[in-house]
């Protein structure tokens, strides 16, 4: 279909005899912001960690604009497909604006002055912009979280992945990332992401997949599937995550 960026099709992950996926198949396209929830176990990472080339799937395809990723290039593919992980993934030896000028000259080939310009107005999005000289081990886990999604806009990718970008962080800064994904979300960037913030998948996705055992259980519109789950361990999920 002319509108999708991704495919994920028939896909299926096996590490050795334990299967992790099996036969997941969705689609996403421009502007859908999809919260991916589940149980730990349930595959969520891998799934993400497949359509980012860090993992390679036993069967199925991921097709990006027509193309399957089996055969494209991981660094130029994750110029267009960027993510984010739950540990932040910062370059510890370089600045904040190292970290957001490293991909843009070595993979994108831009020049130092454009990918200066171009990470600063990044840094200023997510508020980070006057710890640019700041090291990663200065900062809090908001401010490295904020910094890293400053580093994956940087690259203007077409498509996000959050593997549970809040999940290492202490209560009292998961707000800060949560109101850049939001404002991120509002302005239409294609974002799927991987959480245990209920509310965030409720309020700010379009759509929600919801994962068990490897297999998408159940997935739909958020109120939906949040106001009236059809299956049974969607519900289970939800009664334990929702407290109530
Ligand atoms: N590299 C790996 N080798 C072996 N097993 C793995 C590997 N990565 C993940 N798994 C297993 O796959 C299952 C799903 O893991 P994961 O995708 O991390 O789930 P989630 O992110 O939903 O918690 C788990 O049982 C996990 O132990
Ligand atoms: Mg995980």
């Amino acid at each position: 279909m002319a509108d999708t960026i991704l495919e994920v099709r028939h896909l299926s992950k096996s590490f050795g005899d334990h299967q992790v996926l099996r036969d997941i198949d969705f689609t996403v396209r421009p502007g859908d912001v999809t919260s991916i929830i589940g149980a730990s176990g349930s595959g969520k990472s891998t799934l993400l960690r497949c359509i980012n080339l860090l993992e390679t799937p036993s069967a199925g395809e991921i097709v990006f604009h027509g193309q399957d990723i089996g055969g494209v290039k991981a660094a130029a593919y994750r110029t267009k497909v960027g993510m984010v992980f739950q540990s932040f993934n910062l370059f510890n030896n370089m600045t904040v604006l190292q970290n957001c000028v490293v991909g843009q000259t070595k993979v994108l080939k831009r020049s130092k002055a454009e990918a200066h310009e171009n990470a600063m107005k990044y840094l200023k999005k997510v508020g980070m912009d006057p710890y640019i000289n700041a090291r990663p081990r200065q900062l809090s886990g908001g401010q490295k979280q904020r910094v890293a999604i400053a580093r994956a806009l940087a690259m203007q990718p077409e498509v996000l992945l959050f593997d549970e970008p809040t999940s290492a962080l202490d209560p009292e800064m998961v707000g800060e990332v949560l109101a850049v994904m939001r404002d991120l979300a509002a302005e239409g960037m294609t974002m799927l992401v991987v959480t245990h913030e209920m509310a965030f998948a409720r309020d700010v996705s379009n759509h929600v997949v919801f994962m068990a055992d490897g297999v998408i259980c159940e997935e739909g519109e958020p109120k939906a599937l949040f106001e009236r789950p059809q299956q049974e361990r969607t519900r289970e999920f939800l009664s334990r995550f929702m407290g109530n």
